[in-house]
């Protein structure tokens, strides 16, 4: 089955960004199209119900999401589109030495993004940079289990069209 993802990007310091363009460069081609997408700037009606989307966000401030990723999400809270139809995953980025906080960044669009209807595939990647491991890395291999899940899900939702 032919998948055509965004990914979308949410980063301070540029590692979501990193481990967004190493999906993007093992996922683009044959029958699957990924594209890595900066948030900055983007709101609510940039996003669109019937696709898939990868959000790839780290968390800053008091369990935030970066300031890039800001505007999308203030939007998503207020104008609080309906986004039935709409598939995601995440990848949230962050550091478990922020106990209470950890990840929040990826959380945070979780819970908005399901609240609107939309449907998340898998659970979520959470990357702890205090572990030592890279997250480009333990991204790439956690996305073909990812894949396998939306064609499984995203099949399943065509063939009962
Ligand atoms: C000032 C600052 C605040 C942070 N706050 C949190 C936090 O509250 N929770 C968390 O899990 N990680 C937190 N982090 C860790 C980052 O989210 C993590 O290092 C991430 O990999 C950075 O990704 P980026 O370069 O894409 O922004 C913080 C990092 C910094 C420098």
């Amino acid at each position: 089955m032919a998948l055509d993802i965004t990914i979308l990007v949410g980063t301070m310091t540029g590692t979501a960004q990193l481990v967004a363009q190493e999906l993007e460069l093992r996922l683009d081609g044959g029958d699957t199209t990924a594209r890595a997408v900066l948030m900055d700037n983007l709101t609510a009606s940039a996003i669109e119900p019937r696709k898939l989307y990868l959000i790839c966000s780290s968390t800053y401030g008091q369990g935030d999401v970066p300031d890039n990723a800001k505007q999308l999400y203030e939007s998503l809270q207020t104008l609080r589109p309906d986004l039935t139809g709409m598939s995601y995953g995440v990848i949230a980025l962050g550091d478990r030495t922020y106990h209470d906080t950890f990840c929040n960044g990826g959380r945070r669009f979780d819970r908005i993004l399901s609240d609107l209807g939309a449907r998340r595939i898998g659970d979520i990647l959470l990357h702890d940079a205090s572990a030592g491991t890279m997250p480009e890395e333990v991204a790439a291999e956690w996305i073909d289990g990812w894949m396998a899940l939306c064609r499984e899900e995203l099949g399943e939702k065509s063939a009962a069209c």
